[in-house]
């Protein structure tokens, strides 16, 4: 999901659908398309059936054409696989939100439910952390993913961006491309096609004997994402074709947009596709003009949508998915549901949305989709498995059994840790005269800090106005007191007096960058420019990347943790232990009482929490549990809360 979509999502969605959208599925009428091939009986039920039991990854060893385009002389245009005809029942599920134990088992649930590809983005940041250094392994581990699906008879598209937006910190990009002034960002600016070029010498090759013709699952590769909303340079989407190209890729390319920008981010040849949420009656107007010879591709149908912290929790009802589904069906439109599963924005790799102010994404990915952020059913799949099997010849597989859920006794974290206690146990802080922002901080081999918190200390002597560009929320102490919070909004606040020169800090959290539109090109996170007291610019600063990365976490083993006091007001960890019996199952740990920060499990960041919901409990797959003692450890911003409870169900705030 994209940058245009990424904007239409600011808008609420309820009233654009009340006041411009023709929800055709009510009416049973899709005006402008002739697309229905598919014969229906008088009783609305089909006559013929589709048979693509031989056209599965195992089965079909003729790969002579892979999926092309039916010349149909005047009729509707279809996709065949093979020279057979075949549409597209797509669902999104991305490996790297979802642990990698449980890949196989919602595979095997995208199968059963009876769709025949996979659709995946492939995150830039995750693969690259630091320019030049390379990660496809664990979680990460593109090709182990793309194989599983194979074996479970699954096709396969990639979207390798190198943008994706998918709600993800900086639409999937890099965050060390910021440190450069003159890099821009999606466009043939030759710093970012360097990047581009190290990163696909990197990625296409392990893409390339994925690809059908080689005897893999991959039938078509997206080239981008929503382009046609960004737009800035014209040379940009050939450019990155011709990447792809020079490097093997040999599959069906296509292009992805919202339906008004179909036809500015699409590639003059190649097939374009489009993302909506509602048939309505313009939704192929731009598709048509653009190709009326080839078949229609929806490649996100938005089944559902994402959260933001501090805003309503979206539902898309299933009457509407089963009414547009059937649509989909009767005129054998292919489409690819987004998302089957959406996973966990484990860790700091959600992204935000700007709305007046930068508004983060929450920590869940559970997207209101087919399945539940925990792999579980919902309504909305069996409603889907009744369609699909209704027009499979074959009865569909049998549903795997469910993914078993428990309550663990509460954990009180009998330990604590300020983090001005902590910070010894960092890899290194840096000095510096004027304040530095995280992307730019000379660490990391020279790519900077991407995620986490940031800590900036510097003596000063009086008091005053302080001034100070934060992003995205800041804590100001002087000493170890709390004086005041600034924001991106938010950049002045009183210092009051104090007697000789004290210890001003300022904490900065990074709440995820921005994934679309052109503020991807501002995204810096910590200090940004020059802090000041009454005009006059603070000097002289110890700056401590707070990664929060695991070998943080395993030296924090060493520190002197104190026994917890009942209450405590400031930036601490807390430790505890989590009882999980003899063999471990998944649940949802909730945090009564406590504010905003993140919780750490035997190595695992399983993302951030915050009161203000709507997200009110985190997913704790029951493949990182050990059997018996857990150790948990939480990172509280503001105050010390209660317990950490553990729950059989997520929880929701209701607005
Ligand atoms: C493979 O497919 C091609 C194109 O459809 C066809 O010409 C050829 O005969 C097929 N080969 C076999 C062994 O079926
Ligand atoms: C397509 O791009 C052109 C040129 O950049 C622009 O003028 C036009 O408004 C764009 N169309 C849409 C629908 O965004
Ligand atoms: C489906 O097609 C395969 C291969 O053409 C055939 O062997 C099989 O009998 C068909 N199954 C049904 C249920 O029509
Ligand atoms: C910063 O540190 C330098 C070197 O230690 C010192 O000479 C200078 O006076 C300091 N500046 C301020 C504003 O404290």
């Amino acid at each position: 999901m994209g940058s245009l979509s990424c904007l239409s999502r600011c808008l609420s969605w309820k009233r654009i659908m009340a006041v411009f959208f023709l929800p055709l599925a009510l009416s049973g009428l899709i005006p402008h398309i002739q697309y229905g091939e598919y014969m229906l009986s008088k009783t609305g039920r089909p006559q013929s059936r589709y048979n693509w039991s031989h056209l599965t990854p195992l089965k079909l060893k003729n790969r002579s054409v892979g999926l092309g385009i039916a010349n149909t002389g005047g009729k509707a245009a279809h996709f065949t696989l093979e020279g057979h005809k075949f549409l597209i029942f797509g669902g999104s599920i991305h490996y790297f939100r979802v642990p990698r134990e449980y890949w196989r088992d919602r595979l095997l649930k995208l199968k059963a439910c009876g769709f025949n590809t996979l659709t995946t983005y492939i995150p830039w940041n995750l693969h690259e952390p630091e320019r030049g250094k390379f990660d496809f392994s664990g979680n990460l581990d593109l090709e182990a993913f793309v194989l599983m699906a194979a074996e479970i008879g699954l096709w396969v598209i990639l979207r390798p961006g190198p943008y994706i937006c998918s709600e993800i910190d900086l639409g999937g990009l890099p965050s060390w491309l910021l440190q450069n002034p003159n890099l821009q960002l999606r466009t043939t600016n030759k710093d970012f096609v360097r990047a581009v070029d190290t990163y696909f010498n990197h990625l296409i090759p392990r893409m390339v004997p994925l690809q059908y013709h080689q005897g893999g699952p991959v039938i078509a590769v997206q080239v981008e994402n929503e382009y046609g909303s960004f737009n800035k340079d014209k040379s940009y989407m050939a450019y990155l074709k011709e990447a792809l190209l020079e490097r093997g890729i040999v599959e069906l390319l296509l292009t992805s947009d919202s339906e008004d920008k179909v036809v500015n981010g699409s590639i003059q040849g190649e097939l374009a596709a489009v993302n909506l949420r509602f048939l309505r009656k313009n939704s192929f107007l731009q598709l048509r003009q653009l190709q009326s010879n080839k078949p229609i591709l929806i490649m996100e149908y938005w089944i559902g949508w994402f959260d933001r912290w501090g805003y309503r929790h979206s539902v898309t009802h299933v009457k509407e998915v089963e009414h547009t589904v059937s649509a989909f069906i009767k005129y054998e439109l292919s489409f690819n549901a987004y998302m089957f599963h959406g996973g966990t924005n484990f860790g700091f790799m959600n992204g935000a949305s700007y709305i007046q102010k930068h508004v983060g994404v929450v920590t869940s990915y559970d997207y209101d989709a087919v399945l539940t952020e925990a792999g579980d059913y919902t309504e909305k799949y069996f409603k889907l498995r009744h369609l699909f099997g209704s027009v499979s010849a074959k009865p569909l597989p049998s549903s795997p059994h469910l993914t078993p859920k428990t309550v663990y006794p509460a954990v009180r974290p009998s330990l604590y840790l300020p983090l001005w206690d902590a910070l010894q146990y960092l890899d290194e802080a840096v000095k510096s005269v004027i304040p530095i922002n995280m992307e730019n901080l000379p660490i990391n081999n020279g790519s900077g800090q991407s995620f986490g918190f940031i800590l900036y200390e510097t003596s000063i002597c009086s008091g005053g106005i302080l001034y100070a560009e934060a992003h995205d929320v800041a804590q100001v102490f002087v000493n170890n007191i709390i004086i005041g919070f600034l924001s991106d909004k938010v950049q002045k606040m009183r210092i009051p007096k104090f007697k000789g020169c004290q210890l001003l800090r300022i904490l900065v959290e990074n709440q995820g960058r921005i994934s679309y539109s052109w503020r991807i090109q501002e995204e810096k996170k910590g200090l940004v420019g020059s802090v000041s007291i009454n005009g006059i610019s603070l000097k002289n600063f110890t700056i401590y990347p707070l990664e929060m990365k695991k070998s943080f976490f395993e030296r924090l083993r060493f520190a002197t943790w104190k026994p917890g006091p009942e209450s405590y007001l400031g930036p601490a960890f807390y430790k505890g232990i989590l009882k999980a019996g003899s063999s471990p199952v998944d649940t949802f740990l909730s945090l009564p009482g406590w504010n905003c920060g993140f919780v750490f499990v035997n190595g695992h960041n399983l993302g951030r929490y915050w009161k203000i919901g709507p997200q009110e409990s985190l997913y704790l797959p029951g493949v990182w549990l050990h059997p018996e003692d857990n150790e948990i450890i939480l990172f509280e911003k503001i105050r010390r809360g209660l317990s950490i409870r553990s729950r059989g169900k997520p929880k929701l705030k209701l607005f």
